[in-house]
This record gives C-alpha cells, sequence and structure tokens, in this order.
C-alpha cells in the first residue's frame, strides 16, 4: 500500500510540503481537478507519476467557473472516496483549500482569457467560464508552482486556454495534454455522467459515435460544413440537444473551411434532459 498522501488546506501547509520537494532532485506535477474523482481524472496522475518525482493533485470545486444558473451546489463532493483513490494511487500530496483561502474577502482580481477562449464553442454558451477557470488555475499554478501541469483533452478547449494562458503569463511549466479516458461503449467518463437516468445513459454514446462517423467522413473528403450538420441533425434524432458541433484548427480553434486548412478537432457540446455532455476528437 501506498503512504498516506499528505492533505494540505492552508497556503502555510501547503508550502511547507513543498518547499520541501523543491529542495529534492526531480520534478513536481500539478493535476487539478474539482473532485468527483473518476478513471479520467486516474489516468491524468498516472501519466504524471510517469514524468515526475512528486505528484499534487488539487481539489477545488471552483464557484466562479459556475453560473447562477449552473450545478455549482449539486456538483458531487465526495472528498473520501476521491482521498482513499489518490492513496491507492500513490499520489503525495492532496491540495484542497476551503473556499475562503482562494477567494479571501476583498479578492477582486480575475483573468480573462482571449485567443482559445473566444473562439464561439464553450464561451458562447458558458460565457463566465473560462474567465473563472483562468483565474482558479493561474492562481492554482502560483500556488503550487509545478513544473509541470497535467490536463485531459476530455476538456479541449480548457487544455488550449490554459496552454496560452500560462505561456502568455510567464508561469514557466509545461501545460501537457493526456488523451481521453472513456467508457467501452465511447461515452467519455465525467463526473457528470451520474447526473444521466438509465435511458439517457443508453443514448448518451451516440455522442462519440457521430464524432467518429463525422471524422470518417471528412477524411473521405466530404465538406466540413455538410458534415457537421449532417452529424448534428443524427444527434437531434438521438434525443440531445445540440449546442454546437464544429471542426476547428486543432491548435488555435479558429473555424476553418476546408480539410486543407487542418490539422482538425472535432468538437460537441449538446444536453441530454438537464445533463450538458461535451467530447472531441482529432480527426
Ligand atoms: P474536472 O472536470 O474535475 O477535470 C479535472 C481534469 O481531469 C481536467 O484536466 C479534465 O480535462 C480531466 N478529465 C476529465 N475527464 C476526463 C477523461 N474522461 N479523460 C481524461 N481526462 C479527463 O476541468 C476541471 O475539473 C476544472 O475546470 C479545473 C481545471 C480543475 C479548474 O477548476
Amino acid at each position: 500500500m501506498p503512504r498516506q498522501p499528505i492533505v494540505a488546506r492552508t497556503l502555510a501547509e501547503l508550502d511547507r510540503v513543498t518547499a520541501c520537494y523543491r529542495t529534492e532532485v526531480g520534478r513536481i506535477a500539478l493535476v487539478t481537478t474539482m473532485g468527483a474523482l473518476h478513471a479520467g481524472h486516474l489516468a491524468l496522475v498516472r501519466f504524471a507519476q510517469t514524468k515526475a518525482r512528486r505528484v499534487i493533485v488539487s481539489i477545488f470545486v471552483n464557484p466562479t467557473q459556475f453560473a447562477p444558473h449552473e450545478d455549482f451546489g449539486s456538483y458531487p463532493r465526495t472528498f473520501e472516496t476521491d482521498f482513499a483513490a489518490l492513496r491507492a494511487t500513490g499520489v503525495d500530496l492532496v491540495w484542497a483549500p476551503k473556499a475562503e483561502v482562494m477567494y479571501p474577502p476583498g479578492f477582486a482580481t480575475r483573468v480573462a482569457p482571449e485567443g482559445p477562449a473566444v473562439v464561439g464553442l464553450e464561451d458562447k454558451f458558458r460565457p463566465h467560464f473560462f474567465g473563472g477557470v483562468a483565474t482558479v488555475v493561474a492562481k492554482l499554478f502560483t500556488q503550487v508552482r509545478p513544473h509541470m501541469a497535467i490536463f485531459g483533452e476530455k476538456d479541449y478547449q480548457q487544455l488550449k486556454v490554459v496552454t496560452r494562458m500560462a505561456a502568455d503569463l510567464d508561469l514557466r511549466l509545461d501545460v501537457i495534454g493526456v488523451p481521453t479516458v472513456r467508457e467501452p461503449d465511447g461515452l467519455a467518463l465525467s463526473s457528470r455522467n451520474v447526473y444521466l437516468s438509465a435511458e439517457e445513459r443508453a443514448r448518451a454514446p451516440a455522442l462519440h459515435r457521430v464524432l467518429r462517423e463525422c471524422a470518417a467522413r471528412i477524411v473521405e473528403g466530404k465538406p466540413l460544413a455538410a458534415v457537421t450538420t449532417d452529424g448534428a441533425a443524427e444527434l437531434e434524432r438521438t434525443g440531445f440537444v445540440v449546442d454546437y458541433l464544429a471542426a476547428r484548427h486543432a491548435e488555435t480553434l479558429a473555424p476553418i473551411d476546408s480539410a486543407a486548412d487542418g490539422p482538425i478537432r472535432l468538437l460537441v457540446a449538446a444536453r441530454l434532459g438537464k445533463t450538458r455532455l461535451i467530447d472531441n476528437i482529432g480527426v
């Protein structure tokens, strides 16, 4: 059994432990999460362990990235089982600040990301989201000061926004993306999958299936606009309400007219009942 991870809840506790890590040979990796951990999060941890001597996992359900009508209050909070999973995986340190530690009274600064944060995908449907993510991730990076941070491709636009922010603010760390972990039927693991009813869960794999069909048609040379329009219609037939299904430049996330302008990433967000799911694949 690996050693019990240390849990830090204040900046002083965090600094005490990370100061020791910084005296060691070897690198420090950070995996940022909002808890409700599943095999996708743990894949990031295992990847981090192959790259770094010390792995720190943050658990913080960040209020500033939720809009008032979103699920901040009901977001699953499962610290005990999260801690047990991190312990079994051999994590060194869990950084779990309270909201008052992250956002003390008088807190008045926000990071306002542009570039990949303003391309009309998640930002169009959750306008508050990337400001909240960029602010909390910038704080997590400066609190922990890791050599590298590991993010999931599952949240592809977030990965690009964080990568850009870390470079633009000279945060001096590598942001590394890890492929999406999926259920055997293709559904991307997500903390929000627990919201799906049995009937919705049975329909949910269509999201990944349609992405794969779209990618295959693009490879065959079909025009991008027709492919994404047909894919969205297919999802609506399966019972989804589609926010977007788009073929974008895989690095900038800018719109593109033809496959020749690629590399292409296909990104989708769609709702099944009250649950909003996102997914993406490379072409
Ligand atoms: P959360 O949704 O908990 O995700 C934490 C990390 O796990 C992110 O990097 C996300 O992309 C990754 N992840 C989630 N599902 C995955 C899957 N199926 N396969 C691989 N990686 C997966 O994303 C956030 O939290 C927050 O926005 C955060 C960055 C912590 C800022 O609050």
